[in-house]
């Protein structure tokens, strides 16, 4: 029986909206930023077919189950898994899967804003035309200059840190509805337009042999985790952003198609990312293993330097860019919101500026690492990548792990059953997935990162 819990947060007005906010959540710095620079990190096609397979093998069966669990307990993911378990007949202790989530939330908001920071930054320097004409030289001297500048970056992260929690203060429905509604399929169509442009270029053809043709010797231990993090981040899952999202979800919206729908788009637009930058980088000489997180920031305006009305173009694309990553913060500081709200009693306001403030601080780890600090190094990394190890690579994978273990065994069968509203066939193939594909994938690859018995 599907349950007539409500939650106290609202309800999104309809199953469009939710699959434009959870798409909105999903597509973001993940898709645009970082899925090129690790896939150039990791040898290209190799990768890019990974990770694939870890989208639809482990992330699918996840992402269904997390909108399950979800709209199923109502409540922000620590009071859901609590609510969850406790009416189940399970340990109290699931809650710690939310604990996590929320402290991965908070280390992934640490470069999250950092580098939306960046976004911002460009918007500026697109609209002073900086970039026309400009070569793959004074393209990283723009990026050097503002990453080893803190003062720079801390009024961004901080402009970008106010804009987050402002929206998640008003509540999720006024305004976001709204936003995404139309910036996601402009994003989309300007992507297309830059896959076109780069289609002309002559670097075309070796990037779509250097991103479909897999090369398995590239391959290296840590490639396949690497790869599954990166899907988990990307989907937004493991953390509760997408359970805090199902919980406003009506009783009435098929979960699987919804899961599906998200699933096709957030993978379009990585791709679409991978289609734009790299025939740009090929054509300009440059090795895509250079780039590292500035990838993005260094190649695309040289594209946008020599193309007509590339300067408008550029402008609309940072400020898309600007979107997709603020649809996905909100989504990052929304779980850990509600949490209080639920927990203290505080106004959504309050709420919002207390968790926005601590993330802020941790953020300033993140903005030194690239300069002033980057000689500190902890486990051999900064603590910008030290955070986005911990969050993508780990907290994320075994958050999924747990929340499809919980959601396929720990679940009577009636409930999963009637929540996600599933033909009998449709429900097998979901638990076989949850149940056994998913977690042994997770466990496997995470085995195989700390004991290497794979390679
Ligand atoms: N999916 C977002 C992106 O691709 C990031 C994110 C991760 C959002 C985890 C919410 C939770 O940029």
């Amino acid at each position: 029986m599907a349950t007539d819990r409500t939650s106290i947060h609202g309800q999104w007005s309809s199953r469009w909206i939710f699959i434009l906010a959870a798409t909105g959540s999903a597509v973001g710095l993940g898709n645009i930023w970082r899925f090129p620079y690790i896939t150039a990190e990791h040898g290209g096609g190799a990768f890019v077919l990974i990770y694939l397979v870890c989208i639809v093998l482990v992330g699918l069966p996840i992402m269904m189950s997390e909108i399950m669990l979800g709209r199923r307990g109502r409540r922000s993911p620590i009071h859901t898994m609590e609510v969850l378990a406790e009416e189940e007949g399970r340990n109290r202790h699931w809650r710690l899967v939310g604990v996590m989530g929320v402290f991965a939330g908070f280390f992934i908001l640490t470069f999250y804003s950092v580098v939306a920071g960046w976004t911002l930054a460009y918007i500026v320097r697109a609209v002073s035309g900086m970039f026309t004409q400009a070569g793959a030289q004074q393209t990283q001297d723009i990026f050097a200059a503002l990453v080893s500048d803190p003062e720079r970056l801390l009024a961004w992260h901080t402009l970008f840190m106010i804009m987050t929690v402002f929206v998640i203060s008003r509540g999720v429905k006024k305004g976001l509805e709204q936003a995404v509604r139309y910036l996601m399929p402009a994003l989309f169509l300007l992507l297309l337009f830059l896959v076109a442009y780069s289609m002309t270029t002559a670097g075309f053809s070796q990037a779509v042999a250097y991103l479909f043709k897999p090369d398995f010797s590239q391959v290296g231990p840590s490639t396949i985790l690497v790869a599954l993090g990166q899907a988990f981040f990307s989907l937004s899952l493991g953390m509760g952003a997408i359970m805090t999202y199902g919980s406003y979800l009506s009783g009435r919206a098929s979960i699987p198609g919804t899961s599906v729908s998200i699933v096709v788009m957030d993978t379009g637009v990585a791709l679409l990312a991978g289609l734009a930058i790299f025939p740009i980088m090929f054509t300009f000489g440059l090795q895509p293993e250079e780039g590292g997180p500035g990838l993005i920031f260094k190649i695309l305006p040289i594209a946008f330097g020599q193309m007509a009305y590339g300067r408008v173009l550029a402008v609309i694309f940072f400020t898309l860019l600007m979107f997709a990553a603020w649809t996905s913060a909100l989504s990052i500081l929304e779980p850990i919101t509600a949490w209080l709200v639920e927990k203290t009693g505080f106004t959504r306001l309050k709420a919002a500026i207390w968790s926005g403030t601590f993330a802020w601080i941790l953020g300033l780890g993140s903005l030194l690492s690239l300069n002033l600090w980057s000689g500190v190094k902890l486990f051999g990394m900064t603590f910008f990548s030290l955070m986005e190890y911990l969050s993508v690579n780990i907290m994320l994978p075994v958050g999924g792990l747990f929340i499809s273990l919980f959601a396929a065994w720990f679940m009577a069968r009636s409930s999963s059953f009637a929540e996600l509203g599933l033909s009998r066939r449709a429900y097998l193939a979901w638990k076989v997935g949850a149940m056994f594909i998913a977690p042994a994938g997770v466990i496997l690859i995470l085995l195989q990162e700390f004991f290497g018995f794979l390679g």
